[in-house]
């Protein structure tokens, strides 16, 4: 139903339905707001003059009459309260969630409330609430989609807008959600980073005036900057102590978390899509769609923010997120481009021998006229090269299926180099502006995927591939730059700012149809390694590619601030050879297993390149990984010592939904003085069972206590030091409840 039909419909009937539904106190109108989950709570009002007011997010409040009650008092001709959706127009002096341009030139919206249904999408787990507001001048209508998921302490939020004014009217900012918090300090938590270095750790006292994390780049988005924070109130962040406030943003393109402290001390976040060169005119009765934010909240620091949103995650969003991930030997790093049929086909053999489960053959198979063997040339031209692959993908696959294997394959179906066929076929499918030059970034230019022929296109490749051969079940979708001088010769001279949202729209409506007739293919996401960091992107991908730089020392911190976000189901990690590709850097093979099986481990070197102890070695710890998989992907996330505190170590800890069963990783990656050892207090466990410790990977423990049982109060309340003493060494525990 439109959101105009379904007004009436709610204004009829729904408003006394709401009444109850939330104990408003007095009045024909519902008047109070209470969206709760098992810790959570936020609250909202309906003012005197309709206005919707924001006063609540925070933990559980059993009676929130209060609220309504406070309505007296409010000075309303302040224009200082929070409104559920700032807008535009009228008293609001902030930065918008929204602002428009009326059909009649007006620049102002004020919105007030007209009707609230909610709907339970999920007995027990799950409500919707749908708040519906309209601007008091025009017939324009904002509606607030809420959902609450009870169990994993999470609301999200995004918004619908539409209208139905004399002409068409022009969107200016599109933001998601918003959110007025109330302390007296804050502490932004945020990722910032680039290639080979993503997700790093940054903590900013927010000062007054606007602080804002965005992208600008539409593709490999999250490279520099990641949609999401954690917000510490009143004290810098912890891992187990004090209130803080978790948010993601579901988007894969341009996006902008907006926290604006005000003159009155309130620190004003708004997220959502970026509406940087975004203008978006609305057709009367077009409907515009945000993507969700997601927002949760904890009272016991930054652990609780991770395992709500894992939890959230996992049982909401990811793609396919209750399988176990296969264990991969991905070719890059091995081979780059420099392999023919033989090279590979010893390739899958040694896979075989190593024990994973799927080889995945990387850049550089296809185009014959352009034959792709370096980043120059080829990109584009979806065939198989014929001279490096005779028996092309399908005898590769086949090759793989006799072996036992399963067989992956790399594409990057967005993208062109300047010299390949389809260049020449479809100049005007590259993103451009008319009359400026093209650049390129690493060689390559970029496909316009607001035109509906390269959404076909890209679907085209996708479904070549899998049609190649029943044994292709792994594609690794690569995107490896960003948008320079935006522009589509598809969209119409008025519609160029359409450009970054259709860009997003046409992505994902390709994975959409992807998905409909592929539902079992594994699609990892990459974007020269983190640049597709996102909860857009994992509705549609089983995991993401982290980063391109595969040293573990560079992976601790990586993986630590993915999975401060992301669950470990989607964060590849995969082991390279020594030095490291990236950063020259030496470490032992145990130090580079070890780092890589506390997220979805995989092999990115040439097994021939390797000693036959490391071999040995390396199938010994993919055999452990597997007694260990389930716990890591599946279980809660403990940091117990956070590789950012200058000390030399990190270590984090998963424990199983029951408690029964847990893993403790920890790494050691800078050595200065030889009378200290981590001292790692378990306190995921519980304090009633008592467990078995069992270090994995190793021939001697680094821990005295191998092989003993612990109590969980122990664990918990004294903890371990095992004895890392030098630079790069690790350990991994299995640590199982032995009632
Ligand atoms: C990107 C990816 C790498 C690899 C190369 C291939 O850099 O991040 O993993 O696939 O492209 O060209």
């Amino acid at each position: 139903m439109g959101i105009i039909k379904r007004f009436y419909f709610v204004t009829s009937y729904l408003l006394s339905y709401s009444i109850m539904l939330f104990s408003s106190t007095a009045g024909n109108k519902c008047k109070l707001i209470k969206i709760d989950t098992q810790n959570i709570a936020m609250v909202f009002t309906v003012g005197k003059d309709s206005s919707l007011f924001f006063d609540y997010f925070g933990p559980s409040i059993d009676d929130a009459s209060p609220f309504f009650k406070k309505q007296s008092y409010r000075r309303d001709d302040y224009g200082t309260d929070p409104l559920v959706y700032p807008v535009m127009g009228g008293r609001n002096f902030k930065q918008p969630a929204l602002s428009a341009i009326h059909a009649d030139g007006g620049l102002n919206t004020e919105l007030m409330c007209v009707s609230i249904d909610k709907c339970v999408v999920d007995s027990g787990n799950v409500d919707r609430y749908l708040i519906l507001l309209k601007d008091r001048k025009n017939p324009f209508y904002v509606e607030l989609i809420l959902e609450s998921f009870y169990k994993e302490n999470v609301i999200t939020e995004k918004v619908k807008i539409c209208h139905n004014e004399s002409a068409p009217i022009v969107l200016r900012d599109f933001y998601s959600g918003y959110l007025p918090i109330r302390a007296n300090k804050y502490y932004l938590n945020s990722f910032s980073g680039g290639w080979g270095m993503e997700m790093k750790l940054e903590e900013t006292l927010l000062t007054h005036g606007l602080k804002r994390i965005e992208s600008r780049k539409e593709v490999r988005a999250t490279q520099a900057e990641n949609p999401s924070f954690m917000l510490s109130l009143d004290v810098p962040l912890s891992e187990n102590y004090g209130h803080v406030i978790g948010g993601a943003l579901a988007w894969s393109g341009n996006f902008a978390l907006n926290f604006e402290l005000d003159e009155f001390n309130i620190l004003n976040i708004i997220g959502g899509i970026n509406s940087y060169s975004s203008e978006y005119t609305l057709e009367p009765n077009q409907e515009f769609y945000t993507p969700e934010m997601i927002f949760t909240y904890s009272t016991r620091g930054a652990g609780d923010i991770t395992r709500n949103l894992h939890d959230w995650a996992r049982n909401h969003l990811v793609y396919d997120s209750k399988s176990i991930r296969p264990i991969v030997l991905n070719s890059w790093e091995g081979t780059y481009f420099n392999y023919d049929e033989k090279v590979i086909k010893r390739m899958i053999d040694d896979s075989k021998a190593l024990g994973v489960d799927f080889f995945v053959l990387d850049d550089g198979w296809f185009g014959n006229v352009y034959p792709r063997n370096n980043s120059k040339e080829g990109l584009g031209d979806w065939v198989v090269n014929k001279q490096k692959l005779p028996s092309g993908l399908t005898g590769l696959a086949s090759y793989a299926h006799r072996r036992g294997m399963k067989f992956g394959i790399w594409i990057e179906p967005e993208m062109l180099n300047p010299d390949s066929e389809l260049a020449h076929m479809h100049p005007d499918w590259i993103v451009q502006e008319k009359g400026r030059p093209l650049t390129t970034i690493r060689d390559q230019l970029l496909l316009d995927l607001t035109n509906p022929d390269v959404q076909d296109f890209v679907f085209s490749v996708f479904d070549y591939v899998m049609k190649q051969s029943p044994y292709i079940s792994y594609i690794k979708w690569d995107a490896n730059r960003h948008v320079e001088s935006a522009g589509s010769l598809y969209l119409p001279t008025n519609k160029q700012s359409y450009f970054w949202i259709e860009y997003v729209r046409g992505l994902y409506s390709v994975y959409g149809r992807i998905r409909e007739k592929y539902p079992n293919v594994i699609i990892e996401a990459c974007a020269s390694g983190g640049g597709r960091v996102d909860y857009g992107v994992l509705r549609y991908h089983q995991a993401f590619w982290t980063s391109d730089n595969t040293d573990p020392r560079s992976r601790i911190f990586i993986q630590y601030g993915t999975n401060m976000i992301y669950p470990a189901l989607a964060t590849d990690a995969h082991v390279s050879i020594s030095p490291n590709h990236q950063t020259n850097n030496q470490t032992p093979l145990k130090f580079r297993f070890d780092v890589a099986m506390s997220a979805c481990l995989g092999i990115e070197f040439q097994p021939n390149q390797m000693t036959e102890k490391d071999l040995a070695f390396s199938e010994k710890a993919i055999k452990e990984y597997r007694k260990i998989q389930p716990i890591v992907l599946f279980g809660d996330l403990y940091r117990t010592l956070s590789p950012y505190d200058n000390h030399g170590y990190s270590s984090l800890m998963y424990v199983s939904k029951d408690k029964r069963e847990a893993v403790l990783f920890v790494y050691c990656f800078e050595f200065q003085g030889r009378n200290i050892l981590p001292r790692l207090k378990l306190n995921g466990l519980d304090c009633g069972l008592k467990y078995r410790i069992e270090e994995l990977n190793v021939d001697s423990s680094v821990f005295w206590g191998n092989g003993s049982v612990f109590s969980g109060q122990y664990l918990t309340n004294e903890g371990i030091s095992p004895k890392l003493q030098r630079c790069y060494d690790s350990a991994v525990f299995l640590i199982k409840s032995v009632e």
